[in-house]
């Protein structure tokens, strides 16, 4: 049985991660906001903490009564504004996504390095492949790709040290960020990322993986 922690568990992605390892008979921590997604949480039988990942304090209050884990998932994360572009968005709003898409993963990943003994898996995007980049949504973009970095940089820095810390991509899925239209439901996206972490040995560690297992380029 492992131990769990999955950030950002409310709904889509992140909720089906703490089904499927729950389901695993995993000893499963899954954060959330509100009192509703707590009692959706709750009953999958694991144990809830709230978290908003942009408030440092609370993250590292959150770390601290925390045990040792196994894995993490830190998935968490928001599109932004879809019609805007860098020409009209304000400043403060393509800052709130780099708060909730960077420096808030970057500052768990931080806080919990020494706390893993497995892996640490980021929910990343392909949209923030510099090399396969198809143009627009350039305040998401940025962010993810600027993910991916601290990620890399992380795992150099870390020196072959657990853990293993992969960037995902969870392919187009149909959730709220997703959309109703998109190519692939929640349950085939996280048994292909559950099935990567699985996999993902020591070697794995700083790259960048769609969540059927091939790599990403950066
Ligand atoms: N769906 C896709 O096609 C797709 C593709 C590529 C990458 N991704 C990435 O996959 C991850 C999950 O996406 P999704 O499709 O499941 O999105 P979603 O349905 O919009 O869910 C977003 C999750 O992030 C949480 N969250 C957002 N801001 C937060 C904050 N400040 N503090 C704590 N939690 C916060 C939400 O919690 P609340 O319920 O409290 O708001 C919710 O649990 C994201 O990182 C996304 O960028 C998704």
């Amino acid at each position: 049985m492992a131990t769990v922690l999955i950030i950002g568990a409310s709904r889509g992605i992140g909720f089906e991660f703490a089904r499927v390892h729950a389901a695993r008979g995993d000893q499963v921590i899954a954060t959330c906001r509100d009192d509703e997604a707590a009692a959706k949480l709750a009953g999958l039988g694991v144990r809830v903490e709230r978290l908003d990942v942009t408030d440092a304090v609370a993250a590292k209050a959150l770390v601290d009564r925390l045990p040792t884990l196994d894995r993490v998932v830190v998935n968490a994360g928001v599109f932004g504004p879809r019609d805007a572009t860098p020409a009209t968005v304000d400043t403060a709003t393509w800052l709130s996504v780099f708060e909730v898409n960077v420096v808030a993963p970057l500052r768990l990943a931080a806080l919990l390095a020494d706390k893993v003994t497995g892996s640490m898996a980021f929910l990343s995007s392909r949209m923030g492949s510099i090399a396969m980049s198809g143009g627009g949504s350039a305040i998401y973009r940025t962010s993810k790709a600027a993910l991916n970095a601290g990620i890399k940089a992380l795992q150099v820095e870390r020196g072959g040290r657990a853990p293993i810390l992969l960037a995902l991509h969870p392919g187009w899925v149909r959730t709220d960020m997703g959309g109703a239209g998109a190519d692939i439901d929640v349950a085939q996206s996280v048994a292909g990322m559950v099935a990567v972490i699985d996999r993902a040995g020591p070697d794995a560690s700083g790259g960048f993986f769609n969540y059927t297992g091939e790599v990403i380029p950066w």
